[in-house]
Order: structure tokens, then sequence, then C-alpha cells
């Protein structure tokens, strides 16, 4: 097993093995019925996923086990380390409907997914928090690049050179279109101050209308304290040597506003000013605190 490195699809750095199989990825065709997870890597994709395979069975987790929805592994991650079988592997053998979920920056996502109008949820979390979270997640997936020290983290965070690219232009890219294509745009603070309203928000764009009770049974089932002890949601099934949760767990913190026990005075002046010119051209309305 290796860190892997980076490679550029289009212009965007995606770990090696993905781009060597990058003419297949895109080559994928989902069914209409299919559902997209969109998020730049650590913003609140497995929360979400959480979510939406319980909506999906009426709030029963037991169903949720007997019959996953959801395919944990981003299927476009083709590579499979052993034991890890490939996202692409499980996601064929499961019948549609699926939860898929991608890291790919909007303009990499397969067009058949847009062909068929599939549902795409996006999460966005706010740059300084994302960061962190991936910084700690960098040091305990054996599979990806080295992260190094932090100052040197930051410098590859604002320049885009991390894994599935720029966190800004990911966030920019769905929100540009998410009126266009129906993608529904969420926010990791959002499910944070209020997770009842958002655990709602998402319902309603699946079409599904469930009871309070079923609700409030989603929103126990999805706080961070009961899925960091669900082995399905706090990834211990990916063990040593991939993921090294001694180093980290997968389950880290699940805060908001982390990143004030990182960032010195300049780091923060530096990465402050860096952001206001990056995200001139839009106003997304991120929070670094709630
Ligand atoms: P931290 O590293 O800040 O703790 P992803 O699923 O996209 O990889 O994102 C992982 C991040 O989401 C981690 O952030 C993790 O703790 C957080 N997370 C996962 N489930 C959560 C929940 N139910 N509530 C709050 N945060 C959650």
């Amino acid at each position: 097993l290796c860190r892997f490195p980076l490679k550029s699809v289009r212009g965007v750095p995606l770990m090696e093995p993905i781009a060597q199989k990058w003419d297949s990825v895109w080559a994928f065709c989902p069914d209409p019925s299919d559902l997209l997870i969109a998020t730049y890597p650590k913003a609140g994709t497995t929360w979400t996923q959480e979510i939406v395979d319980l909506l999906l069975h009426n709030g029963d987790a037991e169903a949720c086990k007997r019959a996953p929805t959801v395919v944990r592994i981003p299927f476009l991650e083709i590579y499979s380390p052993p034991p890890i079988p490939s996202g692409l592997d499980l996601l064929n053998a499961m019948s549609p409907p699926r939860v898929i979920k991608t890291h790919l920056p909007i303009q990499l996502v397969p067009e058949g997914f847009w062909e068929n109008k599939c549902k795409v949820i996006y999460v966005a979390r706010n740059a300084k928090d994302n960061m962190v979270s991936y910084y700690h997640f960098d040091r305990m997936n054996m599979t990806q690049p080295e992260p190094g020290p932090w100052e040197g983290y930051i410098h590859k965070f604002m320049k885009g050179e991390l894994g599935w690219g720029s966190w800004y232009d990911h966030v920019k890219g769905y929100w540009e279109e998410r009126e266009r294509r129906n993608i529904l745009y969420l926010f990791y603070e959002d499910m944070k101050e209020n997770p009842r309203r958002e655990v709602e928000r998402i319902m309603r764009y699946l079409d599904l209308s469930l009871s309070d009770d079923v609700i409030e049974r989603i929103v126990e089932l999805t706080s961070f304290k009961v899925m960091k002890d669900n082995p399905m949601a706090n990834y211990t099934f990916i063990p040593k040597p991939v993921f090294d949760h001694s180093i980290s767990p997968f389950m880290r913190k699940g805060e908001v506003g982390d990143w004030v026990n990182y960032f010195s005075p300049t780091q923060l002046q530096l990465f402050d000013e860096d952001y206001e010119r990056q995200m001139k051209t839009v106003n997304i309305p991120f929070r670094t605190k709630i």
C-alpha cells in the first residue's frame, strides 16, 4: 500500500489510479433514479449519506443495514487497495435507486447524471474547518498524499494542490449551477445549527413526507454522538493499513469553528486576504462560526 501521487485530469489533481482509469470513470452512466451526493472531501458527506439512507428507509436503521442504498466508497475511486472493494464494483452490485458519492468538481461529473436528470445534493463547509478536517484525514488515510506540516498545507489548500483540486473552484462550480441543474446546495454549518430543519429540507427535495416521529428519530440517529459509534458511519470497517484511526478517527470532532485552534494570526491574515480574492466573484453565505 502506498500514498498515491496526484495526477492532473483536465487541470484537476486526482489520485493517480483514478486518473489512469479516467475514461471508464467518465463513461459511467447512472440510472435516472440514482441520487448523487457531491462534496469537497470532509464537508459532511457521510453525515448526509446517513440522513438520506434513513429517509429512504423511513427511519428504520435495521432496514438500512439489510438493504443499504448508500455506496460508501466514492464510486469513482475505482482503485481498490485490498481489502477495500472498489466503489464501482459496489455500485454495480446494487440495484437502483442508489445513493452515489463523489468528490469530483462539477465539470468532471459524468454527463449521464445531468442527461438522466439525477437528483444531486451538494454539501459545502466553510473553508477553514474543511481544511482542518482534510488535514487530519490526509494524516490517517494512507492512500492520500502525505499532508506534510500544517504551515505548508495551508498553501497547498490555497493553491488547490490537494486531491480533488481547489476547494474554491469546487464550491463555486456547484453554486453557480445549482438553479439550472436543480442541485440541493446544503451547508454543514446549517446542519449543525438546526439538524431537523436540514433533514426536512432533504426530505422535501426527495419528494418524501415522513411523520414527525420518524424525522425526530432520523435526527437522533444521525447525531455526531450516535454516528461516532456506528461502524458503518465511523469507517472502522476500513482498518489499517488504509485508515489508521489511531492517528485521527474518521469521526474526529464534528464541530464548527475548530479552525481557531490551528491558525496563527499571520496565517489567518494571509488566508483571509487570499479568500477575499478567490471568492470575490460570488456571494456564498459561508459561516465560520455558529
Ligand atoms: P471533523 O474532521 O471536523 O470532525 P466527510 O464525511 O465528508 O468525510 O466529512 C467528515 C467530517 O464530517 C468530519 O469532520 C466528521 O467528524 C464530520 N461529521 C460526520 N458526521 C457528523 C455528524 N453527524 N455531525 C457533525 N459532524 C459530522
